[in-house]
Order: C-alpha cells, then sequence, then structure tokens
C-alpha cells in the first residue's frame, strides 16, 4: 500500500508523562483512507491530526455501523519502536467488520498503516514508567442514507494517544459490582467483536456500579445470568485452588489478545487453565471457603487490573485481603516487561 505524507505546520507540545492518565492527549497525526463500493481502499494518507467532516446522514451516526481496535507501542531501554502483536488487532478487526457487514481493511495493509503512523509518531512514545502510545484503529461507515441495510462507505482512521493507566488505581485491587439487570451480549449477537454499540450498551451498569461506590461491573451471561463472561471492558480470569479460569471464547466474550498472552504464559508456567463456563454462585461460594486466592481482568489498556471485593446480591467476598495477588503481580511484570522489550520474549511477540 502507498501511504501519501502530509507534513503539518503546527507541531504541538507534548503532555507531561507523569500526569497523561488515559485518552486524554492525541499526537500530530492521523492515518486516513476511505473505501466505497465501485473503487475499494483509496487514498491511504498520513495527515495532521484534525476534526472529520461528516454528512449528518452518515449512516454511522443512525445505525452505528463502526468498530475499533486498541493497541499499543512501547520504547524499548535501545530506544527501539515495539509494538505488541499487532496482526492480532488486523484479524480481529476483520473478524468485527464481516459480523457487522463493513468493508475489510486487509491485515497486512493494516500492520503497515500502524507501523508508519507510529515511526512518524515516535517522539511522542511516552517513556516514563508504565506509559506507553495507545494505538486507536477504527471504522465508520459513512454513505450518506437512513435506509437500514450495508453502507456502501467507510473511512478508517488511526490517531495515537501517549498513555499512563487506564484507572487511576493503577495495578491495585479494584470493587467489582455483580451486575444482574443489565447485560453486555448474547450469542449470535456482537459480543466478540469490538464495535462501538457494545459499549455504548455497557455504559448504564458501569454508572450504576460507579454510584454504588464501585469500579467496574461483572457481567454475566444474557440468557441465564449464571455464569460469569467479562469485568467492565476486559476479560477476567480467577485463580482457585491454585488452577485459573476464564470464559470461553463462544460469540460472547471478546477474543482478547492481552487474554490470549496471559493463557500462553500461564500454561508455560505450568498451570492449568479452564476456559470455561464458571457459575456465579460457584465462584461465591470458592469465596466464601477461602478458595478464591486472586482475580484480575485483562486488557490492551489496563494490561491487568487485580480484583479485590466483588459485591453480589450484596454478598460481598474480599479477595486476597485486597491486595494484588502473586501471580497477578508476576503476570503483569512479565507481560509488560516482553512488551516494554526489558525480558526475553520466548514467544516472538513482539516486533
Ligand atoms: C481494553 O481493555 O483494552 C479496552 O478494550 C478498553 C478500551 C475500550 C478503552
Amino acid at each position: 500500500m502507498d501511504i501519501k505524507f502530509i507534513k503539518s505546520e503546527n507541531l504541538k507540545t507534548k503532555p507531561d508523562q507523569n500526569a497523561l492518565g488515559f485518552g486524554k492527549y492525541f499526537s500530530d497525526y492521523m492515518f486516513v483512507c476511505e473505501w466505497d463500493e465501485g473503487q475499494g481502499w483509496h487514498d491511504a494518507r498520513i495527515q495532521p491530526y484534525a476534526p472529520i467532516m461528516l454528512n449528518p446522514a452518515s449512516m454511522v451516526l443512525h445505525y452505528a455501523q463502526e468498530t475499533f481496535e486498541g493497541m499499543k507501542a512501547y520504547k524499548s531501554p535501545k530506544n527501539e519502536i515495539l509494538l505488541f502483536r499487532p496482526e492480532m488487532n488486523a484479524r480481529r478487526m476483520a473478524n468485527s467488520n464481516e459480523r457487522l457487514c463493513m468493508a475489510i481493511f486487509p491485515e497486512a495493509d493494516f500492520v503497515q498503516a500502524v507501523e508508519e503512523l507510529v515511526k512518524v509518531e515516535a517522539d511522542w512514545i511516552p517513556t516514563a514508567e508504565g506509559t506507553s502510545l495507545y494505538i486507536r484503529p477504527f471504522m465508520f461507515a459513512t454513505e450518506a442514507s437512513v435506509g437500514v441495510h450495508p453502507s456502501k462507505k467507510y473511512t478508517f482512521v488511526i490517531v495515537c494517544s501517549p498513555v499512563g493507566a487506564y484507572y487511576p488505581e493503577g495495578v491495585n485491587p479494584v470493587k467489582i459490582y455483580v451486575e444482574e439487570e443489565y447485560v453486555r451480549a448474547v450469542r449470535g449477537g456482537t459480543g466478540f467483536t469490538k464495535c462501538g454499540g457494545n459499549y455504548a450498551g455497557s455504559v448504564a451498569a458501569q454508572a450504576k456500579a460507579e454510584k454504588l461506590g464501585y469500579t467496574q461491573v461483572l457481567w454475566l451471561d444474557g440468557v441465564e445470568r449464571k455464569y460469569v463472561e467479562e469485568v467492565g471492558t476486559m476479560n477476567v480470569m480467577f485463580k482457585i485452588n491454585n488452577e485459573i479460569y476464564t470464559a470461553p471464547i463462544e460469540g460472547t466474550v471478546l477474543p482478547g489478545v492481552t487474554r490470549d498472552s496471559i493463557i500462553a504464559l500461564l500454561k508455560s508456567w505450568g498451570y492449568t487453565v479452564h476456559e470455561t463456563h464458571l457459575a456465579i454462585d460457584d465462584l461465591m461460594a470458592a469465596g466464601d471457603k477461602g478458595e478464591l486466592e486472586e482475580a484480575f481482568g485483562t486488557g490492551t489498556a489496563a494490561v491487568i487490573s487485580p480484583i479485590g471485593e466483588l459485591n453480589y446480591r450484596g454478598h460481598i467476598v474480599t479477595i486476597n485481603d485486597f491486595k494484588t495477588g502473586e501471580l497477578t503481580q508476576k503476570l503483569y511484570d512479565t507481560l509488560t516487561g516482553i512488551q516494554w522489550g526489558k525480558v526475553e520474549d520466548p514467544f516472538n511477540w513482539v516486533r
């Protein structure tokens, strides 16, 4: 793919690396490419970061044909730019787009676009402890039409944001409210995709949990509301009697890149990992008996977020005395060590 470069005449002042938060600042450039039925993908370019002009009838604004990805770039101690398994994000976006009947951006071009943009924005990759450049590829329907059908036009954009920790708590335990009223996904729906609609439907539960003094919700399956699926915007894992439990990838749960990497690490360390339906009643009972040793969410944004407390129908289980578990910390240190190029990468994940 040929990518045209359009130079910015107005570079921004970079934010303080020690007060980045998550997703508040954006770099100088963005990648943009358009698709329509006649031409396919065309006009790939890296251009100055700027607002996007949209026809008010653009289909994304009405029927939410939109998908996105989340990945990060890191600077190694040797000053190399590192990406973590970018081909998995390219593949997942293609899968999301297929489900939403959207154009597919070729996977090799996706990786090339990310690599070229990150090279241009190398100075935006922060180097302070725990920081990285969050990369947000997204695609949306731009055909001007309010009839419901797959759009005949799409725009694919990639923007970059220097970030610190996703949760203000950092790698410290959070309190989680087990949600029974709202559900995130059902089989046959879009739970396995990264589409904006999944997140729009989830914020009511998050707002409710926050009002009750909790950081996020634990999602149960959408049919019986009996089995544990995800936590907030992350996959979730539990260590019970020294074995690991996480929900299977069967259409409702996001196939997380961090989830996949954590499972590979755990197996390489000899742990048994059950990708299975874990009932919330069994989870709480394990908590009561002291068998629930650790629990944590996994995702690109927060990497690993330990869970210190679960509230299910007013029944409260505290996990590991509300401290980050030993295995949770080891997973965080190992995975971020690989991502930041500080420890050996036995899986060849970094490029
Ligand atoms: C992630 O955990 O990487 C996410 O999906 C969070 C993102 C929606 C900000």
